[in-house]
């Protein structure tokens, strides 16, 4: 007496049909989830999350109108914080060139955004030239300054590195060029690195100050 399979063949087929469908729903679902996560649709920013981070609390600096600032004073604002210096030849031109081109494309919410540039070259960097670094950028962004003390426990803070190389009789400051966001109520929460996108940027910027409208 032949022996039956102990699946009917009615049932095989289905299973394989079962088989076949979850496999073909799995792949439909994939090109989803990526235009998703395109989209900045997913639960992640594009920058580093530093949510709960012990460190970049603050500072207490002068800005280029000679008054004492906390992040306090921004409170209700997104602050993008940004270290660089006036003669720096090319990545802090392009951090400013893109956050510029960030505070086009929020339109009117870039009037809860703020913009922050510390100096890393207080001895050269006066406020009158801060002013005019700041202005051909964005006559919206705060430039804030320091002693030479000051502005190195303030990049201790947030774990920011500059150092002077010389060149020739003058000088350049390497440092790191990360810019912080915190959100309107005064949290530390991304690093966006300087290889990021406007869109990039824009896509943070926009997810904290929709948080604080919840
Ligand atoms: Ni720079």
């Amino acid at each position: 007496m032949p022996r039956f399979p102990l699946i009917p063949f009615p049932a095989r087929v289905s299973l394989v049909r079962r088989q076949v469908f979850a496999g073909l729903l799995a792949a439909a679902a994939l090109p989803l989830l990526s235009a998703c996560d395109r989209l900045g649709g997913d639960e992640g920013f594009r920058g580093i999350d530093l949510t709960g981070a012990a460190y970049a609390q603050g500072f207490s600096l002068t800005d280029f109108h000679g008054r004492s600032r906390t992040l306090a004073d921004y409170r209700g604002q997104v602050v993008m914080l940004y270290f660089g210096f006036v003669q720096c030849p090319d990545v802090c031109p392009t951090a400013l060139a893109r956050a510029s081109a960030v505070m086009q494309q929020l339109g009117t919410d870039a009037g809860r955004v703020r913009l922050l540039f510390v100096t890393v070259d207080p001895e050269r960097d006066t406020p009158e030239l801060l002013r005019e670094y700041m202005a051909a950028f964005d006559p919206r962004f705060v430039a804030l300054t320091g002693n030479p003390e000051q502005i190195q426990a303030t990049a201790d803070t947030f774990r920011v590195h500059f150092k002077k190389v010389p060149t020739g009789g003058s000088y350049t400051v390497d440092h790191t060029a990360l810019t912080y966001l915190f959100d309107p109520a005064g949290r530390i929460r991304v690093a966006l690195r300087h290889e990021q996108t406007v869109d990039d940027y824009v896509a943070d910027v926009r997810r904290l100050l929709a948080e604080s409208t919840l």
